[in-house]
């Protein structure tokens, strides 16, 4: 039977599974506006509804991913690459990119910006002085090539079926689905060309998913539909019920990255880079100094300035002023709520509501007394780094509601389950 748009809604209607032939006439459909935007968001209320089998979301991955370009990389070694599901304080991509670089991968990172009170890798990036997250597809081989890995933003047309879907299902409260946002993460992902995919499913308060039953279904449909479409796929569903380490901003969230590359920083960020990095040579490399110059020389391939690793004090953020947050009782901190610190930087000016908002890099917050610390009164819980006074009325109030004394030990283990095929 011919192939139209009123023949598949009426069989999304009766509820029958879609061909891969009808799942890739209705995204060319909607990339070349012959299906009309009331019969694609149809299209997305009947798949809300009934859900769709593994078969039919690994088809619609593949073809929402083939509706763009899809790089292509010479042979060489593994590409590799790792998402992360977006939280507060996650600086892990600054670290393993060059982790994996040193260990002798490809890691060609394409990466996204801050939305609300998640960060985005790439602002966070910018607050280096000169680093380019605009790099052409020229320059994205360049960089790969010399330094092993680069993190940059969207080149060419990326599965451009995600952007008018996701334009879509915002305006038809259809986001959260999971095999919607299964196809919306990997279509992206997979135009990478890697052979490798790593994600870091985050669950808790500061996470797209709250819940961990929800957390494991989208981790199984994730990881199924990239093994489907070729890519050797393991999750980790990983706590993000509280910030990971301790800055959260852009500049501040870099240095702290950098510490870690020196074989510091905060313990959590250390073991959560290890575990997704998923080789048992990686921890060599932040204790000798090799993962450090990988991410030297990928700063200096994407125009940054090199020196920021011995300098990062000078050269990342300043400007901003200092508040120290102290407490006013004795007790243990048993919480501390990752989303009020996220949106505790949002105020400050550290996040933005629409893409094409400035961010301010030099604002953020420090935990100064992480999950487990025994406070007395005066001492000191968080640092705010604000800009002239600018939202430090609303973070204060935020960071009041993040921190929980003497409550119940109810904090996730920092890994919680890992996801394979
Ligand atoms: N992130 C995406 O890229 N897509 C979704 O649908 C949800 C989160």
């Amino acid at each position: 039977m011919q192939l139209t748009i009123d023949r598949i809604l009426e069989s999304m209607r009766e509820g029958e599974e879609q061909s891969r032939e009808a799942l890739r006439f209705f995204v060319r459909g909607i990339v070349d506006g012959s299906v009309t935007r009331p019969q694609a968001a149809a299209w997305l209320a009947w798949a809300y509804s009934r859900g769709l089998t593994p078969a039919e979301t690994a088809a619609l991955t593949r073809e929402m991913t083939d509706s763009g370009d899809v790089l292509t990389w010479p042979e060489g070694p593994e590409l590799i690459d790792k998402h992360s599901t977006g939280g507060v304080g996650d600086k892990v991509s600054l670290v393993l990119a060059p982790v994996w670089a040193a260990l002798g991968k490809r890691v060609p990172m394409i990466s996204g910006r801050g939305l609300g009170h998640t960060g985005g890798t790439l602002d966070k990036l910018e607050a280096i002085p000169g680093f380019r997250t605009d790099l052409s597809e020229e320059e994205l081989r360049e960089v790969l090539a010399s330094a092993g890995a680069f993190i940059s933003g969207q080149t060419g047309e990326v599965a451009p079926a995600d952007k008018v879907l996701y334009a879509l299902r915002n305006e038809t409260q259809t986001v959260p689905s999971t095999p919607l946002v299964c196809g919306s993460i990997l279509s992206k992902k997979l135009a990478e060309g890697v052979h490798t995919l790593i994600l870091d499913i985050k669950v808790g308060s500061g996470a797209f998913m709250k819940t961990l039953d929800k957390a494991q279904h989208q981790a199984r449909t994730l990881v199924d539909t990239a093994i489907a479409n070729g890519v050797d796929c393991t999750a980790l569903i990983t706590a993000m019920d509280r910030p990971l380490g301790r800055a959260v901003g852009n500049a501040n969230e870099v240095r702290e990255a950098i510490d870690c590359l020196k074989g510091g920083g905060p313990a959590e960020l250390r073991e959560l880079v290890l575990a997704l990095a998923r080789d048992p040579a990686a921890e060599a490399t932040l204790d000798d100094g090799r993962a450090l110059e990988a991410f030297q020389r990928m700063v200096e391939a994407q125009g940054g300035d090199p020196r920021v690793v011995d300098e990062p004090e000078r050269l990342l953020g300043g400007g901003c002023t200092e508040h120290v947050v102290r407490a006013d009782r004795t007790g243990r901190v048993t919480m501390l709520h990752a989303l009020p610190v996220g949106r505790a930087a949002f105020d400050l000016g550290a996040g933005r509501l629409r893409a094409e908002d400035p961010v301010d890099f030099g604002v953020g917050v420090e935990i100064l007394a992480p999950l487990g610390s025994e406070v007395k009164p005066g001492d000191a819980l968080a640092r705010v780094l604000h800009r002239d006074g600018h939202g430090l009325g609303n973070a204060l109030e935020s960071l009041n509601q993040a921190f929980v004394f003497d409550g119940p030990d109810e904090a996730f283990p920092l890994v919680i389950e890992e996801v394979t095929g």
